[in-house]
């Protein structure tokens, strides 16, 4: 299809540009004359005249003064007050002209539409205080669009910025974006039952040391692959794992110990990483619920073999769905991108060919030689990527994680200060030692013997609209999907999870993001009091 107007510069009697006369401007057609012969211009200056607003530079020698397109002043104009066409914009200079317009008005949609929303003054009672959320402006919006105008869908080039983004803020070598953190989580087990580590590669039978409290996808990799999970207990104060019974839970088929920092907490890394380092043991840290978080200086995530993130809303930072695993070993990060990626063999980028400049002359397994290496398959993988979309808008909260994460680490500052007092009746959160947590939640534990239970706390918070929730799973041993398992032989206890229950039964947490202000953390520790009070 040919193009008569758009694209084209015209000079034309603009009637109503300074509101006296018809003056003859310059300006660049958006489109071909309606029914009506209507055509969409945008206005264009020249530079020497004063400029406000968006606009763009019309690249040199197609005009002959310098002059400038302003994407923000748009008119429909008839054909008939063209005078003549004075040039042709190129493709690639047109496409920048529609873009900044398109954004224009996504600017303008989230100013209307979003932004109030987001500015809505907190009615003590009224207004909702979830646990998380989404926290954007119109940057990742912006984002989206761009993506979204660019079409290429699949893994691309807002992928591979996030990657290099989130690699750099955690100082690790390598970090692969997938679409979730479960998936994060089956990618990160399953690397190390890949037939390459050889005698250090998890077979069926070999046991994985974790514990029970937490998200279910932490350890559903390792019962769904037949491999044995040890679970140990937990602190009630830092809700990790209770290091002394890592050596209990120490047997000859263990061969990793996979757990998470539990809703941002850092385990105690130190005394872990030396129990790996003494048996040979693959660490793998779901870092999920803890982006942010350090422990003696370092990023959470970045101290085992393998790390892995969660994007999901409610987490540190989000792009809908999203996760990412993460590792400085080479080989690991091989395994993970093909098992990521089909399973292939081939470490090409999408919709690149023969970047290895082999793909016609290797000898793979028993293929016949200078079998194409694009399908070429050296694990049964899966298909865990993400869209561009979701990676774009990943780009745009990386920027505001620094943010992010001081006020997590301040909002739980102040729900602490103020929930020190019933201390009688809470047994609070405390950081592990040498750790600084980019905190994900804010959990409450009542002690024993308190005169009121965890369900009544949840209702009176949710009832005076203070979202609550439990430590996730409690105790994942007790639930239906346990129920065919047999204990002792698809899984083991080290002795009794006593702490374990008691955070099942007796623990929620709220919300410390950054979308809770002071008036809404004050009215949390106000309603958590008064809540006591009628109990006392
Ligand atoms: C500790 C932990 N691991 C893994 C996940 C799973 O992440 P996703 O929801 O992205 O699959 C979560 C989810 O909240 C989590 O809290």
């Amino acid at each position: 299809m040919s193009y008569n107007y758009s694209g084209k510069i015209f000079k034309i009697r603009f009637p109503f540009t300074d509101l006296s006369s018809e003056k003859a401007r310059p300006a660049l057609a958006l489109s071909e004359p309606d029914h009506f012969g209507d055509i969409q211009f945008v206005f264009i200056t020249t530079q020497k005249s004063r400029s406000f607003g968006q606009t763009l530079d019309i690249p040199d020698n197609i005009l002959p003064f310098s002059s400038l397109v302003h994407t923000d002043k748009l008119f429909l104009l008839n054909n008939r007050l063209i005078i003549k066409e004075l040039a042709h914009v190129s493709t690639d200079f047109f496409e920048s002209v529609l873009k900044k317009i398109i954004f224009n008005h996504v600017i303008c949609y989230y100013n209307n539409i979003h932004r109030p929303s987001q500015d809505q003054n907190f009615i003590q009672g009224i207004s909702r205080i979830p646990y998380g959320g989404r926290i954007y402006d119109e940057k990742e919006i912006l984002n989206l669009i761009d993506a979204s105008l660019e079409f290429w869908l699949t893994y691309g080039r807002y992928s591979e910025k996030f990657e290099k983004k989130l690699a750099e803020y955690l100082g690790v070598r390598y970090a692969l974006l997938v679409n979730s953190g479960s998936s994060a989580n089956l990618l990160a087990f399953m690397a190390l039952t890949s037939p390459l580590l050889q005698d250090r590669q998890i077979k069926c039978g070999d046991e994985v040391i974790t514990v029970a409290a937490g998200f279910p996808t932490t350890i559903a990799p390792v019962i769904q692959y037949g491999a044995v999970p040890v679970f140990a207990d937990i602190e009630l104060e830092t809700f990790n794992i209770d290091v002394s019974k890592l050596e209990d839970a120490f047997s000859s088929r263990t061969k990793a110990v996979m757990l998470a920092h539990t809703l941002g907490n850092p385990f105690d890394i130190q005394t872990i990483k030396a129990f790996c380092d003494k048996y040979g043991l693959w660490l793998i840290e779901d870092n999920c619920d803890a982006l942010g978080s350090t422990y003696d200086g370092r990023f959470t995530g970045t101290w085992g073999d393998i790390g892995t993130s969660s994007f999901y809303p409610p987490h540190h930072i989000t792009m809908g769905e999203g996760g990412s695993v993460y590792t400085n070993n080479q080989l690991l990060k091989n395994i993970i991108l093909s098992l990521r990626d089909w399973g292939r063999d081939c470490r090409c980028d999408s919709g690149k060919d023969d970047t290895c400049k082999k793909r016609f002359s290797g000898q793979f397994g028993t293929l016949p030689f200078g079998y194409d290496h694009k399908y070429v398959y050296s694990h049964f993988g899966y298909n865990m990527k993400v869209t561009d979309l979701q990676a774009a808008v990943g780009c745009a909260q990386m920027e505001k994680l620094p943010e992010f994460v001081r006020k997590r680490k301040e909002n739980f500052n102040f729900l602490y200060e103020g929930l020190q007092e019933l201390d009688k009746y809470f047994i609070l959160p405390e950081s592990t030692r040498k750790s600084d947590p980019s905190w994900f939640g804010f959990l409450i534990t009542l002690k024993d013997n308190v005169p009121f239970q965890r369900n009544e706390l949840a209702t009176y918070l949710e009832s005076h609209n203070i979202q609550t929730r439990n430590l996730f799973a409690g105790n994942i041993t007790r639930h239906p999907c346990f129920d065919n398992l047999q204990e002792g032989k698809d899984y083991r206890l080290v002795g009794t999870l006593k702490n374990t229950d008691k955070i099942m039964n007796d623990s929620l947490w709220v919300g410390v993001y950054p979308g809770m202000s002071q008036e809404k953390l004050g009215y949390m520790v106000k309603t958590i009091r008064e809540f006591v009070e009628g109990k006392k």
